[in-house]
């Protein structure tokens, strides 16, 4: 990502949810309040040209049609989108309900997973990592719309900094506790030496047994319309896995025990992976 410039994806992807939440039959299936908690923080974010207009446009007939064009070139881009951040939401709610007492989101952009969750769940602690550039836009409209008192935001960027250090600082953090980790359209930013410290660092920067879920490129030499697009936009893919390669692209320490299949013509494919013994684990 170039540094300095607000990730014009992940104002994107909120965005996208406002219109499929006018698509008929999605209002009721995407995470309550998504659709208008994204709009008040993009409106509290104030970037250019995310603006009121835009928002109302976003809700039209015609915004729907078109995403729906747009998917039918580019399959994940629309409704993919949506069961990307349903599949997100039930893996945080399942590792909450096996044992998980902190919930970290990596490249969380404008996501409202931890503004919704942390008001549900007091007694979970919710952290938010996100590149400078956009954590801290996305930290003055989080103050704006209404900060829960269990809820982190930390600026780092990743391609730079370790996690552990970027959660060093971080004083609600506790690498002892078990977690629920994700990390949605982020791994693709990464390039694979960074994908697999990710892992190395979530691992040790939280218990055994600890859940994350992530979504993958499912190739690199595929979608080369959206590839030329997102390079135009400073944020080019760097990695790619498809879903028999992932145990390789995350490396040693977690063991995926889900996938939600990316073919090959869709753009990402979802999975869960658990943390299990260091003693159990091959060398990198
Ligand atoms: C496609 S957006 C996805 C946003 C959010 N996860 C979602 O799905 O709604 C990618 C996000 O990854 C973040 N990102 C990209 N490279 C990063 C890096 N090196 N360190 C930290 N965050 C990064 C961007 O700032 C952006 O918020």
């Amino acid at each position: 990502m170039e540094y300095g410039q607000v990730s014009q994806t992940a104002l994107k992807v909120a965005t996208t949810m406002i219109t499929l939440n006018q698509k008929p039959g999605w209002r009721n299936r995407l995470p309550e309040g998504l659709a208008e908690l994204s709009e008040q923080l993009i409106l509290a974010a104030g970037i250019y040209p995310y603006t009121s207009r835009l928002m109302r446009a976003s809700k039209r007939a015609w915004a729907v049609r078109l995403s729906d064009l747009g998917e039918s070139f580019q399959p994940g881009t629309f409704e993919g989108l949506g069961e990307r951040k349903i599949f997100m939401n039930e893996q945080v709610l399942a590792a909450i309900a096996a044992g998980a007492t902190q919930v970290l989101v990596v490249g969380a952009g404008f996501d409202t997973l931890c503004l919704r969750l942390a008001p549900l769940y007091p007694g979970v602690q919710f952290v938010e990592v996100d590149h400078p550039a956009t954590g801290a836009v996305k930290a003055r409209a989080v103050a704006q719309v209404g900060q829960p008192g269990n809820m982190t935001l930390i600026a780092a960027d990743l391609g730079a900094q370790p996690l552990s250090q970027a959660l060093a600082d971080c004083a609600v953090w506790n690498p002892e506790r078990r977690s629920g980790i994700v990390a949605e359209g982020l791994l693709y930013y990464l390039a694979p030496e960074s994908v697999h410290s990710l892992f190395q660092e979530a691992a040790a920067c939280t218990a055994l047994d600890s859940r994350f879920a992530f979504s993958h490129l499912t190739g690199l030499s595929q979608h080369g319309f959206a590839r030329a697009a997102l390079q135009l936009f400073g944020e080019p893919w760097l990695s790619a896995s498809t879903v028999k390669e992932l145990p390789g692209y995350i490396g040693p320490g977690w063991q995926v025990i889900e996938t939600r299949a990316g073919g090959n013509r869709d753009l990402e494919g979802f999975a869960v992976a658990e943390s299990y013994p260091r003693s159990c684990r091959l060398p990198p």
